[in-house]
């Protein structure tokens, strides 16, 4: 129904009206700390008890007058969404009720660093029910301990972080409280998802700045430096990690990050960087050649395997599969490449995937959770073991199946590492590996590429948006606007 004059506009009582409310106020949109609070009671499978976190303090670096860059602890701001230092929480579960502590005000602070948050602002920006100053905090806890701490205790985290109460002798738990987080953490709800999804978006431009800008640059610090400018300009102030930007044999050393090497002369450079938003990582990597098309068959080459590594397996994201399978089928694509490619030699598919032979060539794991840290936790570890580096290969049933909500990453590659190499010679696997063959391959380095997908009941979402293969050889080839 469209009316131009509302004012004209007359409502019969058989008129259906369908009233949508958009909100756009930032109050209405706080994170969901009362639902993450809630969410680890419940993964405690507790009715009762105090949850006790501490968030991360001021600290300086040593022997020095300057503080730390201040990272929130992830745990602390799972329950809480703040992200500012020398605070405290406590949610009680049985009262339900979600308590934040802020530093009490310091005039001296507040002249030099800018005024803490007072418990004001606070009660407006965060989902928290109740906000009080530090100097309340220990009366609250010894009040808390009186009533309740006979039946139930108070959970945290580390056996460092036990609160200071005046009574020596209570209650706490701090066996329980870490694995019922991590289980909190592994599936993201949506205002997760919206946070890693902003955080992707700001890599993708990112990355395409790099596309678009890497013909007029010499050396791996330009590339590390334009990333950071274009993350930092559109309010991306923190990486999810060290960027990694390795050229030529750079590449084949997974977590490079001296980026600062002159990239004339070099094939490939291996581009693994993420931005974090609110806290929120993104981890993206791009294998970009250098120049306006592929600089070898040996690159285009081991580009395409990874591609088809990474495609095999993003197929079959999906609710329910197991992540450990991916990484296997990953091994079996890897293998099958190499094997056209006369890099690895002289035995089946399985025989030499049982050898352990392709991880010499693929090392890590196809990938992790993504959340809170660019490697988020979980209730197991997704591979459920450092199985890539066994020589035999046991079907695990007991590894994670793929649950809806959770962000992953699928992050194949091959690498020719001198060293790797080498050490191989020695191993009784080095029998499948054609070795003249492998070594025409170290001057690429290697190739990896990464992306973060949501899983879905029907499948996933691709998160990462940054351009890879025909998409990234246009831009490199300046043939899109
Ligand atoms: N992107 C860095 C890593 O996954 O280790
Ligand atoms: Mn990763």
């Amino acid at each position: 129904m469209r009316v131009s004059d509302p004012s004209r506009l007359v409502v019969s009582p058989d008129d259906t009206c369908d009233i949508r409310v958009v909100v756009t106020d930032s109050e209405c949109d706080k994170y969901p700390a009362k639902q993450h609070a809630r969410r680890v009671a419940t993964k405690l499978g507790a009715r009762d008890g105090l949850i006790y976190l501490v968030g991360k303090p001021t600290l300086d670096w040593g022997d020095s007058d300057q503080p730390r860059p201040f990272r929130q602890r992830r745990y602390f701001y799972y329950i809480s969404g703040v992200d500012e230092a020398d605070c405290y929480v406590t949610y009680d579960v049985r009262n339900d009720l979600l308590t934040l502590y802020v530093p009490n005000f310091d005039l001296q602070h507040a002249i030099w660093m800018g005024p803490t948050l007072t418990v004001d602002e606070a009660r407006k920006r965060y989902d928290i029910d109740r906000v009080r100053y530090y100097d309340a905090l220990q009366g609250d806890l010894a009040t808390w301990v009186d009533r309740y701490n006979k039946d139930s205790p108070i959970y945290i985290l580390h056996p460092t972080q036990k609160p200071r109460i005046a009574s020596e002798d209570f209650r706490v738990d701090f066996d329980s409280l870490l694995p019922a987080m991590n289980a909190a953490r592994e599936v993201k709800d949506e205002y997760e998802i919206r946070m890693i999804r902003q955080a992707n978006k700001i890599s993708d431009l990112a990355h395409r700045r790099i596309l678009e800008n890497i013909h007029c640059m010499s050396n791996e610090a330009e590339i590390e430096g334009l990333f950071l400018d274009t993350c930092v300009s559109h309010g991306a102030k923190n990486q999810s990690y060290e960027i990694i930007a390795g050229s030529g044999p750079n590449a084949a050393v997974l977590h490079y990050v001296k980026n600062d090497e002159p990239i004339k002369g070099r094939q490939l450079v291996c581009l693994d960087a993420g931005a974090e938003w609110n806290c929120y990582a993104s981890d993206v990597t791009r294998t970009i050649p250098l120049g306006q098309d592929w600089p070898s068959a040996y690159a285009k080459d081991i580009y395409t395997v990874v591609e088809e590594m990474q495609e095999e397996c993003i197929r079959r994201v999906k609710q329910g599969v197991r992540f450990r399978y991916l990484h296997e089928l990953a091994h079996v694509v890897a293998i099958k490449g190499l094997q056209r490619l006369g890099i690895l030699k002289d035995g089946s598919v399985e025989e030499i995937r049982r050898s352990g032979a392709s991880s010499i060539f693929f090392p890590h794991g196809l990938g992790h959770h993504v959340g809170l840290e660019v490697h988020d936790v979980s209730a197991l570890p997704i591979t459920a073991s450092n199985g890539h580096q066994k020589r035999e290969f046991v079907p695990q049933l007991s590894t994670p199946l793929l649950q809806e909500g959770m962000v992953i990453t699928i992050e194949p590659g091959l690498y020719f590492n001198e060293l790797a190499l080498k050490n191989a010679q020695t191993l009784w696997l080095a029998k499948y590996i054609n070795f003249e063959k492998a070594e025409q391959y170290i001057p690429i380095g290697g190739v990896r590429i990464e992306d973060d997908l949501l899983v879905t009941s029907t499948g996933y979402e691709n998160l990462t948006t940054a351009p890879k293969g025909e998409e990234m050889l246009k831009i490199l080839r300046r043939e899109t606007n």
